[in-house]
């Protein structure tokens, strides 16, 4: 079923982007539910990270609109979107590779603190931020890596320090191109969980490959296939239908 626009948190309407004439994406509706994992998949080249893009509006949409918690943000800048609330994992969430896990987490609040008020940082202050940044470290499973160098973990945790510091932030909205990417099982169980968990009390939009990720996490899938949608609805509405099978498996009985 497809949300109302009343209850969504993040619309788009008409959303539209050309490269060269070649539409990416063409004349895309979507409502992401507020409190909702909304996955976007489809095949390669389909348009899902130019979606993703012109969400968090890091692409200008040819046309179309895109509406945040009511506001019109699509002649909103990136850095402006993400200080409403709607923010990208990984690419905004510098990793600093020669600090610590400890440091790296610290850094973000600061950012955070920085974004909301300036204010001169005493003793207390930081201690402060010592303790919500064990708070995130542990709620990414890190503690043990805690006064380790970021470049010196391994690909999995590096990514649970990058969703650590995105989460400094404190985002309602938070935005996953792949984050399973690359990973090996162990990790995909891992981050998987951990985005459930973190997706508590937040609105999770995420483009993904791994279907029985996607099936296991949202509640919400929008399929895309040569920049349209497909096909809309909870899993297993999706899975069983004929067109996404035929765009997936490139024949409709496979
Ligand atoms: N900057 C660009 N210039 C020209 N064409 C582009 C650009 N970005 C994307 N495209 C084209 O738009 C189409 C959609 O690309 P997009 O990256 O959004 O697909 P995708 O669904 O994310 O694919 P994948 O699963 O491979 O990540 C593809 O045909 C791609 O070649
Ligand atoms: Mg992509």
């Amino acid at each position: 079923m497809t949300a109302s626009a009343s209850d969504a948190i993040l619309s788009a309407r008409g959303l539209t982007k050309e490269f060269f004439g070649f539409k990416a994406v063409n004349d895309v509706d979507l409502d992401v539910r507020e409190g909702t994992i909304h996955a976007l998949i489809g095949p390669n080249g389909a348009g899902k990270t130019t979606v993703f893009n012109l969400l968090t509006k890091f692409l200008t949409p040819s046309a179309g609109k895109i509406v945040f918690r009511g506001r019109d943000i699509t002649g909103v800048k990136p850095a402006d979107v993400a200080r409403m609330g709607l923010v990208r994992s990984f690419q905004i969430s510098a990793v600093f590779p020669h600090l610590t896990v400890l440091d790296n987490v610290r850094v973000a609040l600061q950012r955070k603190d920085h974004l909301a008020t300036q204010f001169w940082r005493s003793n207390r202050v930081l201690d402060r931020l010592n303790g919500e940044a064990n708070r995130l470290i542990e709620a990414v499973g890190l503690t043990a890596y805690a006064e380790i160098d970021a470049a010196e973990l391994p690909y999995g945790r590096k990514r649970a320090l990058e969703i650590a510091t995105t989460l400094a932030l404190d985002p309602p909205v938070l935005l996953f191109d792949e984050p399973m990417a690359g990973m090996g099982v162990e990790d995909i169980g891992r981050i998987s969980a951990l985005i459930k968990r973190i997706a508590k009390g937040r609105t999770v939009v995420m483009v993904e490959h791994n279907l029985s990720v996607v099936a296991d996490l949202c509640d919400q899938v929008t399929v895309l296939a040569r920049g349209e949608i497909l096909a809309e609805g909870d899993y297993e509405t999706v899975s069983t239908d004929a067109r996404v099978r035929e765009a997936y498996m490139g024949t409709e009985d496979a």
